[in-house]
């Protein structure tokens, strides 16, 4: 969603700004502005669509060392150029880019109407630049501590003032903001992502405090009054891979076909098959804490739901330690119970979204234990929980997830296999699932070289007005993060059911043609799907099959057969999501999609 960038230092501030905004474009946005300070003056340039349409307005060289940018994606006031950020005060002397949600905007809004001033958009963030500017009276800290105790809702706000020229005020509440720390110069970003070309070294601000940023200098205050306590200075994690889209068309299907790499630095050094066991550094429990657990909660959104889900059957199946999965918006707002000798696991790539980050406090606040299982290092999620396990996926800038679920997965697996461990496991069993683990990577690069007959799936499904996905077991998850992918960028209708429900409704849509994608792979559930494929097949439904290689039942009923190597039971989401991901990607490619960024999403959904 919305992400902000601010310079100040000894470079032209123009094109650091543009370079920032064109990192955070992965996370889905509407319009972009920047406003930047050129002699006695804000210059504030915005426009609709893309970054390039504001790079195509702005010189190449500006005059300005000092400025602060923003992709904005809509929620107050539709996508027009005097809705995009940042806003400025009636005069120009103070210029504001937000994140977030004001909620009590239109009070503020009527009684600043009422003094005289008169407004230019119809956002939310319009306030605070007037704001300030009533509160301004030479002391900008002093002016921004008044404004914001007049605003409720969540905000990561940057403000730069014309009268201030190597000064930038960054204040957090509930909207994530990062300062990047540089020699005679110094960044803020609402996402790290944005800083990586010009520094490695950041700190994180705090929900209720405030950074000011000077070209060489940086102090953190408390919103409320006084100085922050100490931030340690923290290293942003290396750029693992090529930069960029590399040889690929698309980040989708470069994520895709990084998933080898992915998946093995997930595993590294926290699998030890000579053992017959793993750890996790990060979780912070001993095999004793591990044997006292009652159940395990995972909690997510979207694809990190599903991973949760995978892990939710493994850990159950295999531990034998109760375990489900809910979705994290719906969880913290029900009042759940909090088991006090449960683990709760927040899922979450990006490490930002606001119904995984509430689901957190949720927990927090009743007493229980919760760990988080995120990608990006030092964002919301991953800092609130204080515990838990990096997936190390690197950058995922497509909107849509995939090398994110198989390393959230492979997480789960790690973990599932040292919970079983303290239970059921014998060290024989663990050695070989341990093994099993370590070779997946090899599994999915030996799929992803030779992937089938994809574009006849793909030809089914882009003729078809619906489509089915199904599974059981751990493949019923599968399905619907199947189903997910192919709504989410190729926006063909479908749905995802576990095929032992068929029977109880959805074998109503089929009709003669109807593609459904049966995931069937060698495991305990192989032969019930295999007789729900029969039923399905005989009204008519055209059969795209993914099975383990070397199942001839499975492969004569397929229409399409899509083969996926063969792997431990328990590990067969690793394999069988690959073909779902490529069909996705194949089918948006074939309806002329926009695949990295696919309509109306964000990639980071920092909104409930
Ligand atoms: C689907 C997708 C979304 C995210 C969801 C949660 O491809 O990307 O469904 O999985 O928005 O995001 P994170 O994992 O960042 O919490």
């Amino acid at each position: 969603m919305c992400g902000i960038v601010g310079y100040v230092g000894h470079r032209d501030a123009g094109p650091v700004l543009l370079d920032g905004l064109r990192r955070l474009e992965y996370r889905g946005y509407d319009s972009a502005g920047v406003a930047i300070l050129e002699g006695e003056n804000l210059t504030i340039r915005r426009e609709v669509g893309q970054v390039s349409n504001l790079a195509a307005s702005m010189p190449e060289r500006t005059t300005s060392h000092l400025g602060i940018a923003h992709t904005r994606w809509a929620t107050h006031g539709g996508v027009t150029r005097a809705n995009a950020h940042p806003h400025a005060d009636t005069e120009h002397r103070v210029a504001v880019a937000h994140n977030g949600i004001l909620d009590n905007h239109q009070v503020i809004r009527r009684n600043l109407e009422a003094e005289g001033v008169v407004f230019r958009s119809d956002t939310d963030t319009e306030v605070l630049p007037h704001l300030i500017r009533k509160f301004y009276q030479g002391d900008p800290v002093e002016a921004l501590r008044r404004a914001l105790s007049e605003v409720r809702g969540t905000y990561g706000v940057a403000v730069v003032f014309a009268d201030h020229p190597d000064l930038i005020l960054a204040a957090r509440n509930g909207s994530p903001l990062v300062v990047g720390l540089g020699e005679g110069e110094n960044f803020i970003a609402s996402d790290s992502h944005a800083l990586v070309r010009y520094t490695r070294r950041v700190i994180y601000l705090e929900d209720g405090e405030l950074a000011v940023v000077k070209s060489d200098d940086v102090a953190t205050l408390r919103l409320s009054g006084g100085r922050a306590a100490p931030h340690t200075v923290e290293e942003l994690e290396p750029v693992y891979g090529v930069e960029g889209k590399g040889e690929f068309a698309h980040y989708m299907l470069k994520e895709i076909h990084e998933q080898p790499e992915s998946i093995a630095r997930c595993l590294r050094g926290r699998v030890l098959p000579e053992e017959g066991n793993a750890r996790l550094g990060g979780f912070e429990m001993s095999p004793r804490d591990l044997l006292a657990l009652s159940r395990v909660q995972l909690l997510g959104c979207g694809t990190s739901f599903h991973a949760g889900l995978v892990g939710a059957l493994s850990i159950e199946g295999l531990a034998r330690v109760p375990s489900s999965a809910e979705i994290a918006s719906e969880f913290r707002s029900r009042n759940p119970v909090i088991a006090s000798d449960g683990l709760y696991l927040a899922i979450s790539q990006s490490g930002e979204t606001a119904d995984t980050l509430g689901a957190v406090k949720e927990v927090q606040v009743k007493g229980g234990r919760v760990m988080g299982v995120v990608n990006v290092v030092g964002s919301s999620i991953a800092r609130s929980c204080g515990a838990g396990v990096y997936i190390h996926s690197g950058p995922e800038v497509a909107v849509a997830s995939t090398k994110a679920f198989t390393s959230q997965v492979t997480a789960l697996f790690i973990f599932t296999l040292m919970l079983a461990r303290t239970r059921t496991l014998s060290p024989h069993d663990a050695s070989r699932l341990a093994r099993a683990l370590m070779e997946a990577p090899e599994h999915v690069r030996a799929y992803l070289a030779s992937p089938g007959p994809i574009q006849e799936a793909v030809r089914l499904l882009v003729a078809a007005r619906y489509a089915l996905f199904m599974g059981r077991g751990v493949s019923w998850p599968v399905a619907m993060e199947g189903a997910l992918k192919l709504k989410e960028i190729a926006y063909i209708p479908c749905e995802a059911y576990p095929a032992g429900e068929m029977k109880h409704g959805p074998i109503a849509m089929l009709e003669k043609g109807t593609p459904v994608i049966a995931i069937v792979p060698q495991d305990e559930h192989h032969e019930r799907t295999l007789s729900n494929i029969q039923e399905v097949k005989a009204r008519g439904a055209s059969i795209i099959g993914i099975f383990t290689r070397g199942d001839e039942e499975a492969e004569r009923l397929s229409d399409v057969a899509l083969p996926v190597p063969v792997v431990d039971p328990l590990l067969t989401p690793l394999v069988t999501v690959l073909p779902l991901q490529l069909l996705a990607y194949q089918a948006a490619l074939a309806l002329g999609r926009d695949i990295d960024r696919p309509r109306n999403l964000a990639k980071s959904v920092t909104v409930e």
